[in-house]
C-alpha cells in the first residue's frame, strides 16, 4: 500500500482510539523548535534553539540567515525532543509542522523535514496554521479550558481578537486594521535604542516608568473591535524626533511605560467588549505579545472583575513554541486532517475567511 493510503488508515485508527503522541515542528521565523506532546494538552517535550542573538546584530531578522539557521538546527532538536520526552521514535504517533503564516524559507526548512522524517519513519503527517498553533497553547497551560471562549493573538505579525466555537472553528472577531502590535512595539522600541526584539526589553524597560508621564494619542476605529497601531506608532516616533531637535532627551522608562500603557488599554478594552458583547464566559490570550507584563496583568485584573475567567499561558508558551504546534496538530488529527507528501510552505497562510 502507498504511503498516503497507509497514512489514513494509521490516522483513522488514532482517532478512533482518541489519542496520539505528536511530534511537533515549529520554523515560522526564528526559532527552530520540535516538541513532544501527548493528546493536545500535556507537554512532554518542548526543544527550542533561538536565533535572536544572530538576528540582533542586524536589527531584525534576516530571512536567509534564518533558514540556515534552521537547517542547522533541527537534527540536533530532534534528539533533544526524543531525550526530555524519555520516548523512542517508535513511540510517536504523527508528525505535525508548521507550514504557515511565516517566512517562506524559514517554513520550507521545517515543512520539508518534517515530510522526510513523516515519510521515513511511516508516520502521519499534519499540517498545522501557526496562528492556530498559538491558540492552541491555551489547551496545554490549562488541560481544562474547552472552547468556547474569545482570544486575544497578539503577535509579531498578526492581532485579532476571536471566537473560539471548537478546536478548528474560529470566527474573527476583530483586529488590527494596519500594524500588528509587536511590529508597533518593535519600532517604538527602535528609537528607544533597545536592540531586536524590542517588545521584551521595552517591557521589562516599561517596569519602571511613569505610564502618565507621556500623552499619546489613542486612535478610534471604525470596527467595535479593531485596533489600529500604526498611527500611534508614528505619533511617538514623530514626538520622539522633534523632541531630539529641540535638544530634550526623552526619558526612556517612561516613554516606554506610556506606550505601553497605550497599546495594552486599547488591546483589553477591545477584548472585553468582544467577550461580553459574544457572551463569553472565559477570554484567552496568546501570541508572543500576550508575555507583555502590563497586559497579562490588565487582562487579568479587568477581565476577573467582569466575571470572565482568564486563561493565558505562561510567557514560554506565548513566544514561538513548538508546544503549540503539537497541540493544534492533535486536533486537527482529531478531525481526519492529514496533508500530503507535496504539502507546501504558504507564507500568507489566513486563518479566517473574511
Ligand atoms: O508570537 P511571536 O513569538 O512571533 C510571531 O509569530 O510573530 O511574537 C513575537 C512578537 C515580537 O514583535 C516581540 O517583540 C513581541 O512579540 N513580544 C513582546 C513581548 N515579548 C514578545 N511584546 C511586548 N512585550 C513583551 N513582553
Ligand atoms: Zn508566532
Amino acid at each position: 500500500m502507498k504511503y498516503e493510503a497507509r497514512m489514513r488508515e494509521k490516522a483513522e485508527a488514532l482517532r478512533r482510539e482518541g489519542h496520539a503522541l505528536i511530534l511537533s515542528v515549529e520554523s515560522s521565523c526564528d526559532e527552530t523548535a520540535i516538541a513532544v506532546v501527548e493528546d493536545g494538552r500535556i507537554e512532554r517535550a518542548n526543544a527550542i534553539a533561538s536565533q535572536i542573538d544572530v538576528h540582533a546584530l542586524y536589527g531584525g531578522v534576516v530571512p536567509e540567515i534564518a533558514s540556515r539557521m534552521h537547517v542547522e538546527a533541527i537534527d540536533p532538536l530532534l534528539d533533544e525532543a526524543l531525550r526530555q520526552a524519555g520516548v523512542g521514535l517508535d513511540d510517536i504517533d504523527a508528525v505535525a509542522v508548521t507550514y504557515g503564516p511565516g517566512l517562506v524559507g524559514a517554513l520550507l526548512t521545517g515543512v520539508s523535514w518534517a515530510k522526510a522524517f513523516a515519510y521515513a519513519a511511516d508516520k502521519p503527517l499534519i499540517p498545522v496554521n501557526h496562528i492556530e498553533g498559538h491558540v492552541s497553547a491555551n489547551y496545554v497551560a490549562h488541560p481544562d479550558l474547552n472552547p468556547p471562549f474569545v482570544c486575544l493573538v497578539a503577535s509579531g505579525g498578526h492581532s485579532h481578537i476571536v471566537y473560539v466555537e471548537a478546536p478548528g472553528h474560529y470566527e474573527l472577531l476583530g483586529g488590527t486594521t494596519d500594524d500588528a502590535a509587536g511590529e508597533a512595539f518593535d519600532k517604538v522600541a527602535r528609537i528607544l535604542k533597545i536592540p531586536y526584539p524590542g517588545g521584551p526589553l521595552l517591557d521589562k524597560l516599561a517596569e519602571e516608568g511613569n505610564d502618565r508621564a507621556y500623552e499619546f494619542p489613542r486612535p478610534h476605529t471604525p470596527g467595535k473591535y479593531d485596533f489600529s497601531f500604526s498611527g500611534l506608532k508614528t505619533a511617538v516616533i514623530n514626538r520622539a524626533h522633534h523632541l531630539e531637535q529641540m535638544g530634550e532627551t526623552i526619558d526612556a522608562k517612561d516613554w516606554a511605560a506610556s506606550f505601553r500603557r497605550c497599546v495594552v488599554d486599547m488591546l483589553v478594552d477591545k477584548t472585553l467588549a468582544a467577550a461580553k458583547d459574544r457572551g463569553a464566559s472565559c477570554i484567552a490570550a496568546a501570541g508572543g505579545v500576550a508575555s507583555n507584563s502590563l497586559l497579562r496583568r490588565e487582562l487579568e485584573r479587568r477581565g476577573t472583575k467582569m466575571g470572565f475567567r482568564v486563561c493565558v499561558p505562561p510567557p514560554r508558551l506565548c513566544t514561538d513554541n513548538a508546544v503549540m504546534i503539537g497541540s493544534a496538530g492533535f486536533y486537527r488529527l482529531m478531525a481526519g486532517e492529514l496533508a500530503t507528501l507535496d504539502l507546501n510552505a504558504l507564507p500568507a497562510l489566513e486563518m479566517f475567511e473574511r
